[in-house]
């Protein structure tokens, strides 16, 4: 018997290779195969739009995690450790534009690293030197790069208190500090989570008067730091703020606070991701105005 479908008058059915015309099996497993080939095909065009449309997050997944965990099992270092590694061995000691181009240069060629970056880092360039801050605090240093980029920009006399909670972040960004030529007069690096440093900031470091705050911690963090400093009193009318990345990964809490308290002038500054294309962010700044 060479068939034993009921339809092999149909030419079609007569089309087929031998094997389908063999069994019902046969022909349930070609019919479908022909409707998920089918149903596939028509998904086609909203995967590729999918993809078009997302690419640049995918090379950012590609290149702050692939990467990252592909060098992890190769060199068996932290990628901090990595990047002050080319740093190191690259730079001009002593010279703090070389470190930071640099930096600029591993994280744009080689890993990712969520610096300021050189683009946004101009635009916070051009604020202090509108301002001069004389104190200024800073929250997340991770490998002492915005630091190092605040640091440099400060009249004589200012000073720079900088807050990382993680120890091993916070021992590359003190080498990366002193390694541009900054002492502990200048730039003070605190080793804490900054909602324990806050509070702790007028009695434990004489501080009467924030100049200028960058934040570029964790986002979730910004609304209840931003608050606390506000309850500290530190901050004074003209007092600045500045943070990083309220678009990408985005904070809408602390966004949400500052429209509504009404105690800031403040703007966005749109730009791009550091390091990347196509990603949309933006920095806060917020010029404290105080009770009305
Ligand atoms: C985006 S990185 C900072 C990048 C850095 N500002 C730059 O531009 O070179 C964020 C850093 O903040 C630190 N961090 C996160 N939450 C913190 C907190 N609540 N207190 C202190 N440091 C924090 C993280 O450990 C990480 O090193």
């Amino acid at each position: 018997m060479t068939t034993t479908t009921h339809h092999n008058h149909s030419g079609f059915l007569l089309s087929l290779p031998n094997i389908y015309r063999q069994s019902p099996i046969s022909w349930c497993v070609f019919s479908s195969t022909m409707v998920s080939g089918a149903i596939a095909l028509a998904f086609l065009p909203l995967v590729l739009t999918f993809i078009i449309r997302y690419r640049y997050y995918f090379v950012l997944f590609y290149r702050a995690v692939l990467v990252r965990m592909w060098y992890d099992c190769k060199t068996g270092l932290s990628r901090e450790e990595r990047a002050f590694q080319y740093v190191l061995t690259h730079a001009i000691p002593g010279d703090p534009e070389s470190i930071l181009e640099t930096f600029d240069l591993w994280c744009s060629k080689v890993e990712f690293i969520s610096n300021i970056g050189p683009k946004k880092g101009k635009i916070m360039d051009r604020m202090l030197s509108d301002h001069c801050p004389l104190t200024v605090l800073e929250l997340g240093s991770h490998c002492g790069y915005s630091t190092v980029r605040i640091a440099r920009a400060l009249p004589l006399g200012a000073r720079l208190y900088s807050v990382e909670m993680d120890a091993r972040n916070a021992a590359i960004a003190e080498k990366i500090i002193r390694l541009a030529g900054f002492d502990d007069d200048t730039v003070e690096l605190i080793v804490s989570p900054s909602d324990e440093v806050i509070p702790k900031l007028r009695a434990d470091y004489g501080l009467e008067r924030l100049d200028f705050v960058f934040m570029d911690h964790w986002k979730k963090c910004y609304r209840p730091d931003l608050q606390a400093l506000e309850g500290s009193g530190l901050l004074g009318k003209g007092s600045v703020v500045l943070a990083d990345n309220v678009l990408f990964p985005g904070a809408p809490n602390f966004l949400r606070h500052v429209r509504k308290s009404g105690l800031y002038e403040w703007k966005i500054h749109r730009a791009t991701l550091e390091y990347s294309k196509g990603i949309r962010d933006g920095m806060a700044e917020l010029v404290y105005q105080g009770i009305k």
